[in-house]
């Protein structure tokens, strides 16, 4: 089968679209686009929400989650709360390709990463512990100390938008394949998984139908089995935009908390929505020389003043 080479991302992986592209036109798979995509941005410290650069959890260390799936065999791997590995998705994809298991988390994450090879990191840069010392004085806590306080569920604060890196790809047979890559919640309660990790929630990829992956508000889309909700929706022929949007609405229906979903169709059709006004999605198609940005569908949500949801109103609810 013949099929359109595509590959959709949320925009901060606009720039890594173009070597995904380069490795389906070499013959990889849409897993091997999706992964070489996705280490792009975790090596990249300038994206403080994924990977090297990535903000820490309220004791400052950086905690990476990471998922793979392969739409055409269903295979899935995924890593949570990972320390001290650059890559991630790479780890992840090790869970698929090496274990009889879909998510490791922890200690057991690490220790599978040391085991099959992959490269050590301090994650923490100068920013990211600036940001955090920062975020720390701002409560009235001090870098020194967090470490020996008793308490830390009172200090967990919905700080700024969650960031989040999605791809998903689409090869020349057909084969479907979706990555997402992220350091979570900036400050978050040590151990707390988002949605990036759990199939189902925040990344699921089914061949025959299509594959949807979120940004945003976690918690929404492990409440709501948000992009396996998709999937579903597009296998009983739903379109990808029309997926993206109805999913965004169940999330925005529970949580009044910025959230993003990108689909890609099994015929190549793509879309996203957004509760936040403005946002965009990445695409680059077989043929193009770079990536082009395309504005998400917009649900208007309201905060409890009528205002319109933003990033910036993220405290408010
Ligand atoms: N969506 C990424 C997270 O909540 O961690």
């Amino acid at each position: 089968m013949d099929a359109r080479a595509v590959i959709v991302a949320s925009a901060n992986g606009r720039e890594a679209l173009a070597e995904g592209m380069a490795v389906l036109r070499r013959g990889g798979t849409a897993l091997d686009a999706v992964e070489a995509c996705a280490r792009i941005v975790e090596a990249d410290p300038r994206d403080e929400s994924v990977g090297l650069g990535g903000l820490p959890n309220l004791l400052g260390v950086v905690e990476l989650d990471a998922s793979i799936m392969d739409g055409t065999t269903l295979r899935a791997g995924a890593v949570g709360a990972l320390q001290g590995f650059l890559h991630p998705i790479t780890v992840a994809r090790a869970v698929m390709d090496r274990l009889p298991h879909v998510l490791l988390v922890g200690a057991g994450a690490a220790r599978f990463a040391r085991e099959s090879g992959a490269e050590p990191a301090e994650l923490l840069t100068d920013a990211a512990r600036r940001y955090w010392e920062d975020r720390l004085r701002a409560l009235g806590e001090s870098a020194s100390d967090i470490g020996s306080r008793g308490e830390l569920a009172t200090l967990v604060r919905p700080v700024r938008e969650h960031g989040t890196v999605n791809f998903i790809a689409r090869d020349a047979k057909g084969g479907l394949a979706s990555a997402v890559t992220t350091s979570g919640w900036a400050l978050k309660y040590p151990g707390r998984l988002g949605d990036s990790p759990v199939i189902g929630a925040g990344n699921y990829a089914d061949a025959r139908a299509g594959a949807a992956t979120c940004t945003g508000f976690g918690e929404s889309a492990l409440r709501c089995g948000t992009a396996r909700i998709a999937v579903d929706r597009m296998a009983r022929g739903i379109s990808p935009r029309a997926a993206a949007r109805s999913a965004v609405a169940d999330a925005s229906a529970i949580a009044l908390k910025p959230f993003h979903v990108l689909a890609l169709g099994a015929d190549g059709a793509h879309a996203a929505a957004s509760n936040v006004a403005g946002r965009s999605y990445a695409v680059i198609e077989d043929g193009m020389a770079e990536a082009v940005l395309v504005p998400r569908d917009h649900l208007h949500t309201a905060g409890p003043d009528g205002s319109p949801l933003s990033g910036e109103l993220w405290d408010r609810t």
